[in-house]
């Protein structure tokens, strides 16, 4: 079992009781934030590609931590120019991690990527027994029924913003695809322009995939199992 707790946007945390993993804290400057980044705590923090909603302060958080940066080099580089020094481990696709509370893999996404020569992913985190996928940024791609079928999803994190990611209507053929088990939304309401009916994405995917989808707001957990 792991905690999961969505802080908004792209960003939450996972908890199995003993380590805590973070993934893309936006949280200076998120209107939906909900926590502040001096008071989060974390061991491990997952970036998925330099956008600002998704960097955010990783960089300061680590620092202030001492916890590691699971990213791309490119996006590492860019901590180390913004705070100097941190614990950092590079990783690009395909690439996996064992690490003290299981594992991480380093997952194709299809989005840019915020830094010269450098690749948007996503990932997918073995803790706490379950398979939890986070897409990060991304459109639709047809190899999401690779991730599914190499690594079965418990729990995925998929954006259905739409603008700058999948809307609705593709997040909910994501989930078909990947064959998750359960589906949380995210990346939306964050500003008018990823504005979406979260009610009417459950409606959909429940309809056309074995998904169910939980919706939990900023602030709120759920217990993975
Ligand atoms: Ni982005
Ligand atoms: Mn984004």
């Amino acid at each position: 079992m792991v905690k999961f707790t969505y802080y908004g946007h792209s960003c939450f945390l996972l908890d199995d009781g003993k380590y805590k993993v973070l993934a893309d804290p936006f949280l200076t400057g998120n209107p939906l934030a909900a926590i502040e980044a001096e008071q989060v705590a974390c061991d491990y923090i997952l970036v998925s590609h330099a956008h600002g909603d998704h960097l955010g302060d990783a960089a300061v958080i680590a620092k202030r931590t001492g916890a590691m940066v699971l990213a791309i080099p490119e996006v590492l580089e860019i901590c180390q120019e913004q705070v100097g020094e941190i614990q950092g481990h590079g990783m690009n696709l395909g690439g996996s991690v064992k690490l003290p509370f299981g594992k991480v893999r380093m997952t194709l996404a299809l989005h840019s990527s915020g830094v010269a020569g450098g690749v948007a992913c996503g990932f997918v985190i073995q803790i706490g027994g379950v398979d939890v996928y986070f897409a990060g940024d991304t459109a639709l791609f047809h190899d999401m029924k690779l991730i599914g079928r190499k690594e079965p999803i418990d729990y995925a994190l998929l954006p259905i913003g739409d603008n700058f990611t999948m809307g609705l209507e593709d997040a909910a053929l994501a989930a078909q695809w990947l064959n998750a088990r359960n589906v949380i939304p995210i990346h939306y309401n964050t500003w008018p322009v990823i504005r979406q009916d979260a009610e009417r994405y459950k409606e959909l995917t429940e309809q056309t995939s074995r998904a169910t989808v939980h919706i939990v707001n900023p602030g709120e957990s759920l217990e993975m199992t």
